[in-house]
């Protein structure tokens, strides 16, 4: 029999035969009696939806953060995952990216963070096809300061994300955050259920790697048990030079299978794509630019369902133990 669960807005077949003496997983059992995915991390109650909430983080300016969240985002959207970016750098490069211009939005993150508004009065559609966003503007630099006075400060932005959940129904939610582990960045750990950390291909870029992983350390078992790394995400390779695939190396030997396939080359069709405020994937989607992000994309997609499969599998062992293999 052949029995097809459906969770996180992903499919998921799992050959459920019934010969017990096989030790065939018996998932259909186990989807019977309700024992319920892991929440990742949201649910829409009316849809039974989960959105995947993933922040693009490294306290290192440069590496590519808004670039991915950007291209990842619209590559997404493109693919026909309802898709939420949110801006969370004061600069508001992302909210650009997506041509955008900070200054003129009505509402931003800020309002969010800062007064209380619903993150669904803040959502603008963007002009790629299930693509919206929740802008940032210069404002937002003021919010670490009055956000420390605020009563469960560091969970804002989750309790604001699972209200949204009640109403809409995203796949994906991608964080951009700032070059800082502030507070800011602490509510989008806080609210994530995944991280990707991209990484220049640089001598330098490893360091401060040691302060980020202790923090999400602490974010783990302090406020969200259930944050983990996606992958670490190699940008700007240039495979001419031997210094790219020194660190190129270094990272893989050091991050093993939590890096990427994917690399991100360094591109300038990425560059002027971000100048023209549009994705790759609009600007010029047959660059080498937007060729990898498509790859990130698929790869992010079968990670995140083959994770799904390993819990799914991890439960129905606790629950029904032994009978799986
Ligand atoms: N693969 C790439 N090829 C060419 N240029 C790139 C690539 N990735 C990013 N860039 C350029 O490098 C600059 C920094 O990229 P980006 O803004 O994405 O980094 P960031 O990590 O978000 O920076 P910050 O920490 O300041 O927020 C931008 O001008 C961007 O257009
Ligand atoms: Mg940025």
């Amino acid at each position: 029999m052949n029995t097809t669960i459906c969770f996180g807005g992903f499919r998921s077949e799992y050959l459920c035969g019934a010969d017990k003496s096989t030790g065939a997983v018996r998932i259909a059992q186990y989807e019977s009696k309700q024992v319920k995915a892991r929440e990742l991390h949201s649910t829409n109650p009316k849809t039974g939806k989960m959105g995947h909430i993933i922040s693009i983080v490294n306290q290192k300016g440069g590496c590519g953060k808004t670039t991915t969240a950007v291209n990842l985002s619209a590559w997404l959207a493109s693919k026909g995952k309802k898709t939420l970016l949110i801006d969370l750098d004061p600069e508001g490069y992302a909210t650009l990216g997506l041509g955008i211009k900070p200054n003129s939005v009505e509402l931003s993150i800020y309002d969010v963070l800062i007064n209380n508004i619903s993150l669904e009065r803040a959502t603008i559609p963007a002009f790629v096809d299930n693509l919206d966003l929740i802008p940032s503007n210069p404002v937002l630099s003021g919010a670490q300061l009055e956000i420390a006075n605020l009563l469960g400060r560091e969970t804002i932005l989750r309790v604001a994300l699972n209200k949204l959940f009640l109403s809409k129904a995203y796949d994906f939610v991608i964080l951009d955050c700032s070059p800082s582990l502030n507070l800011v960045t602490i509510n989008a750990l806080a609210a994530s259920k995944f991280v990707i950390v991209p990484i220049q291909a640089h001598y330098y870029s490893l360091h401060g790697m040691k302060e980020l992983f202790s923090t999400i350390t602490i974010i783990k078992e302090r406020i969200n048990a259930d944050l983990e790394i996606l992958g670490i995400l190699v940008t700007l390779f240039d495979p001419r030079t031997k210094m790219s695939h020194h660190v190129l190396s270094d990272i893989r030997d050091y991050f093993k299978d939590k890096v990427f396939g994917t690399v991100v080359n360094t591109n300038v069709k990425l560059c002027e794509a971000s100048m023209n405020q549009k994705p790759i994937c609009l600007y010029d989607p047959e660059s080498k630019g937007s060729k990898d992000y498509e790859q990130l994309t698929d790869e992010v997609i079968a990670r995140i369902l083959s994770l799904n499969k390993e819990y799914v599998a991890e439960m129905a062992f606790k629950t029904y133990g032994g009978f799986y293999k």
